[in-house]
């Protein structure tokens, strides 16, 4: 009998912190060796002139997730699942939603059902709590915590989300006495609100004027608002999808201050801008919608600020934030009352294959990131801030064979017609990368190659999860 199931030969090796030649042993889904030469192994795959990776974990996605009236998410968990691997991700995090008036337990067992049996790679959720009762907050979210679902978002806007800042504080408080680690959503509701009464009224109802609706000092404001609660109740806390300048600079004010405080940014952040809110000339009027997400897009000079706080590590994890509506349908983007106004386009876009490619093209390949950070952001801070570390985010010799084999030269055209999301669009048609997954392998199984997912629906685990290293003491 061989002494390896499979060997991946030849290859160069990436890990957070250092890039090496070697080959790699897998036994029963776990690295087992990593050596000059493992040559005793069932089966082979020649890894020469590839990168070998961790897999991507992607620690933000929502994936058919409960929404208002009429519409729906566009990706159940065997195509957001099957998608996240075709672009090199071995993990992903979805969010179970409480629905105000509803057991949050109820609620992560609907997900669990939905997500049962169906996931390509292993999932593990986090929470969103939109109703902090008593009951919410004593009972369930403890019991929760036990039961591996360590961390927990809330939000700062929306009409069926919002908490307001006692109830941001209460969760702060349960979250610093079991040690969970809170997500926050950074957006002022009643700025927003008073921004969108404004806007509508003068008739400026396009999806160009979501942008508009929400400017940058919104997401400042409530980024700084946040801090300061996690600062009184003494509670870690992470900032997701930061678009620019004024939030990096309020998390990297709160990191000089000692606290913890630690910040998430996208894809769309460093790749798309508000312009592409705009209605191309002469074009459809509507499809500024399949931008439509928040915080949204910024400009070039919010790029470069993303960056700077990219290289100076304000920022932890790079995700997807995967959101996926169908454009051309009434369930979507081009819902009914969406045509009325930006208000009622739902909020979100597709992004979890493409995540990594972008993040490799416009940072490693161009440049700005070294490749160990690189497997930082995408994989390894992920698993080390969500409690799944050790174990998951490495190459290293007893941890899950979650690698992602990368043509660091191929260059690519990313299109709708590529790509195995449940989408109708990208909002990257025709982004050119360098840099491309080419095998993905998740538990020692192959479950993506050359575009094809080979992996079947099911044998991904649904994880519990410790918790967070970055919320101890
Ligand atoms: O527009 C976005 N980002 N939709 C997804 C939900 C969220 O706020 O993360
Ligand atoms: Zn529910
Ligand atoms: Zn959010
Ligand atoms: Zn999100």
């Amino acid at each position: 009998m061989a002494a390896y199931d499979l060997a991946i030969r030849n290859g160069t090796v990436a890990t957070a912190s250092d890039v090496f030649k070697a080959d790699i042993g897998i036994r029963d889904g776990k690295i087992a060796a990593i050596a000059d030469v493992i040559s005793d192994a069932a089966e082979e795959i020649d890894a020469t002139g590839l990168l070998v990776l961790p897999g991507g974990i992607d620690s933000h996605v929502h994936i058919a997730q409960k929404q208002g009236e009429g519409i729906v998410m566009a990706d159940d968990f065997a195509s957001a699942t099957a998608s996240a691997a075709a672009g090199g991700n071995t993990m992903v995090m979805p969010f179970a939603l409480q629905e105000r008036g509803t057991s949050l337990r109820a609620c992560v067992e609907e997900y669990r059902k939905l997500a049962e049996g169906n996931c390509v790679i292993d999932t593990a959720f986090h929470l969103i709590i939109s109703d902090p009762t008593p009951e919410v907050l004593g009972q369930e979210l403890p019991a929760l915590l036990k039961d591996g679902y360590t961390s927990f978002k809330v939000f700062m806007t929306y009409d069926d989300l919002v908490l307001n800042d006692r109830q941001l504080l209460d969760v702060f408080d349960v979250a610093r006495r079991e040690g969970a680690l809170v997500m926050v959503h950074a957006e002022g509701y009643d700025a927003i609100r008073y921004m969108t009464e404004k806007l509508e009224r003068a008739g400026d109802t396009a999806p160009y004027y979501h942008a508009a609706s929400r400017p940058e000092l919104v997401e400042r404001e409530a980024a700084h608002r946040a801090i300061s609660h996690a600062e009184l109740v003494d509670v870690p806390l992470m900032i997701v999808h930061v678009s620019g300048r004024e939030a990096m600079e309020q998390i990297r004010w709160a990191q000089q201050r000692g606290l913890k405080v630690y910040g998430e940014t996208c894809p769309q952040y460093i790749s798309l801008t508000a312009e592409d809110l705009q209605a191309a000339q002469g074009g459809d009027a509507m499809s500024g919608a399949k931008y439509v997400c928040s915080p949204p897009p910024r400009d070039h000079e919010s790029w470069d600020a993303i960056w700077e706080g990219i290289r100076t590590g304000v920022f932890q994890t790079f995700s997807s934030d995967h959101c996926p509506f169908r454009y051309d349908s009434t369930e979507g983007k081009l819902n009914p009352k969406g045509r009325t106004s930006f208000r009622w386009v739902p909020n979100g876009i597709p992004g979890v294959e493409t995540r990594l490619p972008i993040l490799f093209s416009e940072g490693v390949s161009k440049g700005r990131i070294s490749l160990q950070r690189f497997v930082e952001l995408s994989a390894t801070n992920h698993a080390r801030i969500y409690g799944l570390y050790p174990g998951k985010g490495a190459i290293a010799v007893g941890f899950d064979a979650d690698i992602a084999l990368w043509d660091p030269v191929r260059k690519e055209t990313i299109r709708q017609e590529i790509l195995h999301h449940g989408a109708d669009y990208t909002p990257w048609e025709g982004f050119e990368v360098t840099g491309w997954p080419v095998m993905t392998i998740a538990r020692g199984d192959v479950v993506a190659r050359d575009g094809t997912v080979t992996g079947q629906p099911g044998r991904g685990q649904i994880l519990e999860r410790g918790l967070s290293e970055f919320a101890r003491p």
